[in-house]
């Protein structure tokens, strides 16, 4: 299959930014793809691409058994920037010459400008850099001349714009090169004559188009967590092939506060999907009654899933495909190199283990996508804001956030804290600075003086965290108002608590659940 869609491939040669550039291109409305150095010719020539970018590494390329500079990149004639090692790499097979540094140069660099043109259109003649790099270029192949250079290296960027290739020894993509964007918009309008099509509009015509050509008549399930990935998937696929499609939405009995109804409403009511609701409350609490060790209630909380999804998909009859909501953090970490062609799998190797004997074809239309991109579909396919913004919330509901024991009185307690939680936080954040909240119930009471009685009551821990990406976190600053609100509504409004605390760990060494 061979895509029409203006792209740009990046091939990464082990830069550990690779998927910044590949942000930073989509970022210009330019539809990229990251691929591994050496992936096989035809899949790269089946994304038709329009331009390529060489990701830097952390080769030399004089080192034996470093990555080489595949054919069809050059042979191709398109237009080519290699970024530190990818300039490199450029050099040295174009005749260059590659050395190492006397100084390795790492850190912000003042770069000056030599040629206003090409790449640097439109910038001013000195820009701060981020550079990261132990060789550099002596002297650039036949026919490139230099662009422009720092005072640790004298070609610090170099162009021939006649055969439109360029090099550029720092990182445009990281946020430490300030006109980064800048440059790398100059190179996909300029030297690829891009216009900037890909956008939210776009790629939703595209990717309809292109489930409807997969699904054919065929009957396709979706399991509906009310997550973002999910939910975004459930709508554009329901505007491919609208009553094809039905949604399996799981209640374990262990979601916040209104949330089930949220998603029913959203769903069901508003959106007109075809959606099975299971309320598998009584079901789970059954299996978790008496589990008290973390992993084993995630242990039993994923094997009921699979065990009540298979039942009631199997009601459905027929299920040819099962959509999906894979992103593309999750295809590159897995290094998956599989291109876009439908892939018949037995179920068991995904969603945790789905029944071994149901043979679906997957649908995966957000494959392709950064998260900020998935809630941008979500939006314009018009999701409420509640769910596209949705925080992360863990599979095993708020199981994960009671510690000991899950009862239906336990997490009636933890729904209602979490609930003022929830409300004050987001109503004191309306930028969103506090990237996850919630409130947790640990096995802890405690003596209080409520009136003008002793009181011996149970404990809410609040938290609240600043993040990137949930790998690491800091806690959040929260004001002394809303920290006191907080506690006062909590403690006034939930029975049976009686203390609440802020948990003020980072992560590492702590992490973002308590379970
Ligand atoms: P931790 O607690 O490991 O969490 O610091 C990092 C992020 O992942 C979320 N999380 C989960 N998400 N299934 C999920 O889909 C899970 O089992 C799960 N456990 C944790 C957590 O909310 C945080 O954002």
């Amino acid at each position: 299959m061979t895509i029409d869609r203006e792209t740009v491939v990046i091939l990464d040669f082990g830069s550990q930014t690779a998927q910044l550039i590949a942000r930073r291109v989509r970022e210009c409305q330019v539809y990229s793809e990251l691929l591994p150095a050496d992936a096989p010719p035809e899949d790269v020539q089946a994304l038709n691409p329009a331009g390529f970018i060489l990701s830097g590494g952390p080769a030399s390329v004089y080192e034996p058994g470093a990555p080489t500079l595949p054919d069809y990149v050059l042979a191709s004639g398109k237009p080519v920037l290699g970024i530190c090692y990818g300039m490199q790499l450029l050099t040295h097979h174009l005749g260059g010459e590659v050395a190492p540094a006397e100084r390795r140069e790492y850190g912000l660099a003042e770069l000056h400008v030599d040629k206003l043109d090409a790449l640097f259109r439109n910038l001013p003649d000195a820009l701060t850099v981020w550079m990261s790099h132990g060789d550099r270029i002596e002297q650039p192949p036949a026919g490139f001349r230099v662009l422009a250079h720092t005072d640790n290296s004298p070609i610090a960027a170099m162009g021939d714009p006649g055969r439109r290739l360029y090099g550029i020894q720092f990182h445009p993509e990281v946020v430490h090169t300030p006109r980064g964007c800048d440059l790398i918009r100059n190179f996909l309008h300029d030297a690829c004559g891009l216009r900037g099509a890909w956008t939210p509009g776009a790629f939703i015509e595209e990717s309809v188009a292109a489930v409807r050509r997969q699904v054919g008549d065929g009957q396709v399930a979706l399991g509906l967590s009310g997550g973002v990935d999910s939910s975004v998937t459930a709508a554009l696929v329901h505007r491919a092939v609208g009553d094809q499609l039905t949604c399996i939405f799981v209640d374990h009995g262990l979601l916040r506060a209104g949330e089930a109804d949220q998603v029913i409403d959203t769903f069901r009511r508003n959106m007109g999907l075809r959606l099975v609701f299971v309320d598998a409350t009584d079901e789970f609490l059954g299996a978790l009654r008496g589990v008290s060790d973390p992993e084993k209630k995630r242990q039993v909380i994923g094997e009921r899933f699979v065990r009540i999804f298979e039942r009631e998909a199997r009601k459905l009859g027929q299920i040819d495909f099962l959509a999906q909501g894979t992103i593309y953090p999750d295809v590159i970490e897995s290094a998956a190199r599989d291109r876009p062609h439908a892939k018949r799998i037995k179920t068991h190797h995904n969603v945790g283990g789905l029944p071994e004997d149901m043979d679906f074809e997957l649908v995966e239309p957000l494959r392709y996508l950064f998260k900020d991109e998935v809630r941008n579909i979500g939006l314009e396919l018009g999701l409420p804001a509640e769910i596209v913004r949705r925080q992360p919330f863990p599979g095993p509901g708020l199981a994960v956030r009671i510690l000991g024991e899950v009862t239906r009185k336990r997490l009636e307690t933890l729904r209602a804290a979490d609930a003022i939680v929830c409300t004050e936080i987001s109503a004191a954040d309306p930028k969103h600075h506090v990237w996850q909240y919630f409130a947790a119930l640990p096995l802890v009471r405690s003596v209080g003086v409520m009136g003008d009685g002793r009181s011996y009551g149970h404990l809410i821990a609040v938290r609240a965290v600043t993040s990137q990406d949930g790998m690491t976190a800091d806690w959040a600053r929260l004001s002394d108002e809303v920290l006191t609100r907080i506690s006062t509504r909590i403690v006034n409004e939930v029975p049976g608590v009686n203390r609440v605390v802020y948990d003020i760990t980072s992560k590492p060494p702590a992490t973002i659940e308590w379970e």
